[in-house]
């Protein structure tokens, strides 16, 4: 039977961050919260520091960086400014995300096939410094057969309808996307990417989606940090990656 090990759980920490900035002091503290998620059996930290610094903020990427023992995820859109201050963060990944500033959260993926000229130079500059890349891209054929051109090792498929369908009950749209993001993961993996996702997974949606097995990583935050009010940021993680196991166990009988 396949080790959880084999399925790494990637915790986002945005929101302590967005916790700490209502009042606009130091507590509660996101490096304090990385190192608490990774001492509890997180793989990784992600944190996602946007044009308008609503939540992480530079000064919080580098400390992240300096501070935990695990891998660092930096989410940032592929604008000039954000791959600059990336590239002297120095982070193990950048996954590359479409921003708007008004919207709540990402909310599609990104446009890789409208993008590609951009992309192609962004996407050289961080291989070439040795920061791994991960495309954030619906599961769309199209998306992910232009990720594989553009030479991008990782792709991190956007789960947030699929989740959002499931939550509004809407079951036919809910199986649809299943089935997308089933299939599109299967063609990712066959053209050569590594293939992570996330948004807006929660227990029950980790366990179906860890079942696949041509997922690497699972990015989490909201879901996770919420449920931390109520049994701790430890407790949370360690229920996450139970719920992961559960899925992994399923792939040995796929
Ligand atoms: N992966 C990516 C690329 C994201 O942009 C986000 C949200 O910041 C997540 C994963 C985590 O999503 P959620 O906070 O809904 O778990």
């Amino acid at each position: 039977m396949p080790m959880s090990s084999s399925l790494r759980l990637g915790v986002n920490i945005d929101h302590v961050a967005t916790l700490r900035n209502a009042r606009g002091g130091k507590h509660p503290d996101p490096v304090r919260a990385a190192l608490e998620a990774i001492a509890a059996g997180a793989d990784g930290i992600t944190a996602h520091l946007r044009e308008d610094r609503r939540h992480i903020r530079d000064a919080d990427m580098e400390r992240l960086k300096a501070e935990i023992s695990k891998p660092l995820n930096f989410e940032m859109a592929a604008t000039p400014d954000m791959v600059r201050i990336a590239l002297g963060v120095q982070p193990h990944a950048v996954c590359l995300v479409p921003e708007r500033r008004e919207e709540l959260t990402t909310e599609g993926g990104l446009d890789v096939v409208g993008q590609r000229e951009s992309l192609e130079p962004t996407i050289a500059r961080f291989t070439d410094a040795g920061v791994r890349v991960s495309l954030f891209i619906a599961a769309d054929p199209k998306q992910i057969e232009m990720a594989a051109k553009l030479k991008a090792p990782v792709i991190e498929i956007h789960t947030g309808a699929w989740c959002d369908a499931i939550t509004d009950g809407e079951l036919i749209k809910a199986e649809n996307e299943w089935q997308r993001i089933a299939a599109g993961v299967k063609l990712a993996k066959s053209a050569g990417l590594e293939v992570h996702a996330g948004h807006g997974l929660d227990y029950a949606t980790a366990e179906t989606i860890a079942a696949l097995p041509e997922i690497m990583e699972l990015n989490i935050g909201y879901y996770m940090i919420g449920e931390s009010l109520f049994v701790g940021l430890s407790e949370t993680v360690k229920q996450m990656r139970a719920a992961m196991d559960r899925g992994v166990a399923k792939r040995a009988r796929a």
